[in-house]
């Protein structure tokens, strides 16, 4: 099957964090990022590799996700999907050209991923910056992907992949899916885990060594972080996994090791047997913190339009089964 636009890779997340120099200090001093540039007390630009960002935190009142960034190969793979997106009637919005600006990309557009909220962009033509990065702390290769809790599974799952093109490298029956942004190589750069509720499960960076996440046990130990999940080996994608709480409570994930498939002849996508081996084959269990913080931003004001919606329709007689009041804060917007 032929898509209409080709991924060159995920490209960055950006996370809101609710102490923004105490996250910027994480991941930089425990994490190993290289911190490109802060705007204002508002932002701060963090990288893995010779692109000026692959994580940006922004400053909020409650933590959690506000997009997932995925580069696309070219301003024609770009083209091509905003034709492609639009066709779907989905709102495809493009990003105005002073934030692009700030962001050092020359293209970009977002839209929401309606089953679960999540907001995604594309974009192509990041600044290619004129330092490699430092690996001082860590061999870290990339962002390696970022997993997403999602209350319906199969509709995330059937909507990423009919509409985003993105492959299907293998599931755990009624429990998680591992999506590759193809022709990516790598084994996923998305997961979707169903639980509860729709928020972020995790954000991972790729490690060169086996020494890496070793080294890393240690140091996030001696500096009191929480270590959630791990050493271990997942068995869908034989990487060797290092779980641990970013500040605000967020998970991260260091990883050494990922299948990776050829853009021609990828084996079928396989069904494991849901249970704990398929999540660490060497025997491990994660703590209940694991996974468990980041709200998808957008998702509590697409609710709270919705009770507006129905209480203006219906008056009230619709609206108690709805879990949030019209009152609730929303979450600090942060233009950026
Ligand atoms: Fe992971």
């Amino acid at each position: 099957m032929t898509f209409p636009f080709r991924y060159k890779k995920l490209g960055y997340v950006a996370l809101n964090v609710t102490d923004l120099d105490r996250s910027v200090a994480f991941y930089r001093d425990l994490v190993g990022l290289d911190v490109t540039e802060n705007v204002a007390g508002k932002l701060s630009f963090l990288r893995c590799s010779r692109d000026h960002h692959n994580i940006v935190l922004c400053k909020a009142s409650e933590p959690g996700v506000k997009r997932i960034a995925f580069e696309l190969e070219s301003e024609a793979d770009l083209a091509a999907a905003r034709a492609h997106l639009s066709g779907l009637g989905l709102e495809v919005r493009e990003v105005a050209e002073d934030e692009r600006r700030a962001l050092r990309q020359r293209q970009a557009l977002r839209f929401v991923v309606p089953p679960c909220g999540a907001t995604v962009e594309l974009y192509c033509g990041m600044m290619y910056m004129a330092a490699p990065f430092s690996r001082r702390l860590a061999n870290i290769e990339r962002l390696g992907h970022v997993v997403l809790a999602v209350e319906r599974l199969d509709e995330t799952l059937g909507w990423i992949v009919s509409n985003l093109g993105f492959r299907v490298s293998d599931v755990v029956e009624g429990f998680a899916a591992f999506l590759r942004c193809h022709p990516n190589p790598f084994h996923h750069t998305l997961a979707l885990v169903r639980t509860g509720g729709n928020h972020l499960h995790h954000v991972n960076f790729m490690v060169r060594d086996i020494d890496d996440v070793g080294r890393a046990f240690h140091r996030l130990q001696a500096n009191q972080v929480d270590i959630v999940f791990g050493p271990g080996r997942h068995q869908p994608s034989e990487s060797i996994f290092l779980y641990y709480l970013d500040p605000d409570g967020m998970t991260v994930e260091y990883s050494f090791g990922m299948e990776e498939f050829g853009e021609h002849g990828a084996r079928e996508p396989r069904v494991l047997e849901p249970g704990p081996a398929s999540l660490d084959s060497w025997g491990g269990s994660p703590a209940s913190r694991f996974g468990k913080v980041g709200r998808i931003e957008g998702r509590r004001r697409e609710l709270r339009d919705r009770e507006r919606a129905c209480r203006g329709r219906f008056a009230d007689l619709l609206c108690p089964p709805m879990q949030l009041s019209c009152e609730e804060p929303l979450a600090e917007k942060c233009e950026w």
